[in-house]
């Protein structure tokens, strides 16, 4: 990542959240003016969970949108823990998506099958509208790993093993993937961000730092500390 990539520094989550669900909004409406559809990928983890509530409440032409989902971990479906499971009981099954329009991962078939699975579902979408991702404090991003397997293959849809953060079976687009779509959010809250957030800004390879031209929505308290500790190996060229 540049230091040039664009940055929007919230408040606070709530602030964030407020602010993402809104330009969100925007963008769907002017994707769906012009090409009649739009499509989405979310992430799961504590972060987003916000603005999926808030969405819940919005309002937009909801029978236009088809959501993927940018990672999913091996657990039964309808597991509490899925990211599917996040999204759709606080979010998608309270609005009028389509539920064919729902495509999740069919990640309780282990990591090799949901991904050859889902594999021609996103070859299909060629390029999503918006990818909507999340930063781990080792840098991660969907169940891409430092350090990982899955984040040198060129698959659309990768398999994951051995992932630092439970569950270890995972499934994720791959970062040829994420670095077709259109647009890429990131949305980062919290100090316990701020390591991650400050090395990836002073040119640290992390996997998140893999997905180019992304917009960084994060706030205060994830950005304020970047003149704090680096992570090894990141170079300090910030001034
Ligand atoms: C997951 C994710 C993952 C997540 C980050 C941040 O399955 O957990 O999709 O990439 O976005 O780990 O998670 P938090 O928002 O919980 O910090």
């Amino acid at each position: 990542m540049h230091n040039s990539s664009p940055i929007e520094v919230h408040a606070d989550s709530e602030a964030l959240a407020a602010g993402v669900v809104a330009r969100l909004l925007a963008y769907a409406n002017q994707v769906v003016n012009v090409h009649g559809r739009f499509t989405i990928a979310l992430s799961g983890g504590k972060t987003p969970r916000r603005c999926y509530e808030l969405l819940k409440d919005a309002s937009a032409e909801w029978s236009l949108w088809h959501v993927y989902f940018c990672d999913e971990r091996c657990l039964p479906a309808g597991h509490p823990e899925r990211n599917d499971v996040l999204a759709k009981s606080v979010w998608l099954d309270r609005v009028a998506i389509p539920a064919g329009q729902v495509h999740s991962i069919p990640a309780h078939l282990g990591p090799e099958r949901a991904a050859e699975r889902y594999e021609p579902q996103v070859a299909h979408v060629d390029s999503f509208d918006l990818v909507l991702l999340g930063l781990g404090e080792d840098g991660h991003t969907a169940s891409l790993f430092p350090e990982n397997l899955a984040l040198n293959s060129r698959a659309w849809v990768v398999p994951v093993h051995d992932a630092p953060k439970p569950p270890p079976e995972r499934v994720t687009l791959g970062l040829r993937t994420l670095n077709r779509a259109r647009r890429k959010w990131f949305l980062v809250t919290g100090s316990d961000k701020a390591q991650a957030l400050n090395a990836i800004w002073r040119g640290a390879p992390l996997p998140a730092a893999r997905v180019h031209g992304a917009q960084w929505h994060v706030d205060r308290a994830a950005w304020e500390v970047r003149k704090g500790v680096i992570l090894p190996g990141a170079e300090d060229n910030a001034s």
